[in-house]
């Protein structure tokens, strides 16, 4: 059986490859011209050293100089040797230029808009070769704004398996892709999209995860949850809850689409919260004020957190408040209207931030 294999470069950019029975990530990745870093090929140098962020492999055969046994079991492994044995995620050493590789660009279709209020779209895309776009839950895409050298980063919001594509995205005053939403945009537009890009993806579950949006900044968690609910035969073994914060009622989205995944994850639930004072909605601040202590599970936890800089640095200092660390902190800073309007945090080649 053939498995998909994302190898995910430094500068946050991200290809898949389709490896064989019995054959190498090594292989794979040179036969789809994609030079991630070798040397022995021999599992004697450790040149190719990658970390495994999510699925099974033989490691192989190698030496421990390449190698050693702890790092073997902290998940990092050797391309050059490793067999997949499931689809796998990989963060190799090196940028998509040192690999000779670069993003991909797709030419996407506008199958439609829907504003929630004034303030927030979400944007369905289609493209002809969805097959060839493959992506990690979690992930964003850069769009080339149409009549405009502008461009802006989203994150998809819908799932990798289904076939249209999803974005969310709020309005900046005289932002290009507000602009471009609001006087001119229309089905059937043709809106250049590139990547995947991005570090800020879900990982395999293997303690209680905990999710926290600010805004728009629930795409990619939604994305995430998806996965979750189509790519699940039975519950995740351990809970995963989400708490989702807004400024105002108007900014809360996809509320129903929650609860339809509360509704069909066992094992997930959510909250939300709207700092405004005068919101009709019963949690009344900010997402630290609806984090519980056993959600923190004493910091046996992966957090994932999407939001505007302020809420990371909030989030952090709550950590710190708590003295509490993680297991992994995984978090991606979005600025409205920004070049990038997704700055990933790519956690290091050891898999986590903290
Ligand atoms: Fe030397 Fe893989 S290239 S160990």
């Amino acid at each position: 059986m053939s498995h998909q294999i994302a190898l995910s470069f430094e500068d946050g950019v991200t290809r898949f490859v389709t490896a064989h029975p019995n054959e190498t990530v090594a292989d794979a990745a040179y036969k789809a011209r994609i030079n991630i870093p070798f040397d022995c090929r021999d599992g004697a140098c450790g040149t190719c050293k990658a970390f495994c962020e999510s699925g099974k492999y033989d490691g192989g055969d190698y030496i421990d100089e390449a190698l050693t046994e702890d790092e073997a079991e902290k998940g990092f492994c050797l391309p050059c040797q490793m067999v997949p044995e499931s689809d796998l995620v990989l963060q190799v050493s090196g940028t998509s230029e040192m690999a000779k590789v670069s993003a991909t660009t797709f030419p996407a279709t506008v199958r439609e808009l829907t504003w929630f209020a004034d303030n927030t779209a979400a944007v369905t895309l289609e493209v002809e070769n969805r097959g060839e776009l493959k992506f990690l839950p979690g992930q964003y895409m850069n769009f080339a704004v149409p009549g405009t050298d502008a461009v802006r980063s989203y994150s998809f919001s819908s799932g990798p398996a289904a076939d249209e594509l999803r974005f969310l995205i709020r309005t900046a005053p005289d932002g290009a892709m507000t602009t471009y939403l609001k006087e001119r945009a229309a089905v059937g537009d043709t809106v250049p999209l590139t990547g995947p890009m991005g570090s800020f993806f879900l990982r395999d579950i293997k303690r209680p995860v905990l999710m926290l949006a600010g805004g728009t900044g629930i795409a990619p968690l939604l994305s995430m949850l998806e996965k979750i609910a189509t790519g699940l035969e039975e519950a995740p073994a351990y809970p995963v809850h989400l708490v989702y914060g807004v400024t105002f009622d108007k900014d809360l989205v996809e509320l129903e689409k929650l609860q339809r995944y509360a509704d069909v994850i066992g094992n997930f639930s959510f909250d939300y919260c709207v700092a405004d004072p005068a919101s009709a909605a019963e949690n009344k601040g900010y997402v630290t004020q609806y984090i519980t202590a056993g959600q923190l599970n004493d910091g046996d936890v992966d957090v994932y957190l999407c939001g505007p800089p302020a809420m990371v640095d909030a989030v952090r200092k709550y950590w710190d408040a708590r003295g509490i660390t993680p297991a992994n902190f995984y978090y991606e800073r979005f600025a409205v209207g920004a070049t990038s309007a997704v700055a990933p945090a790519a956690p290091a080649l050891a898999g986590a931030t903290a």
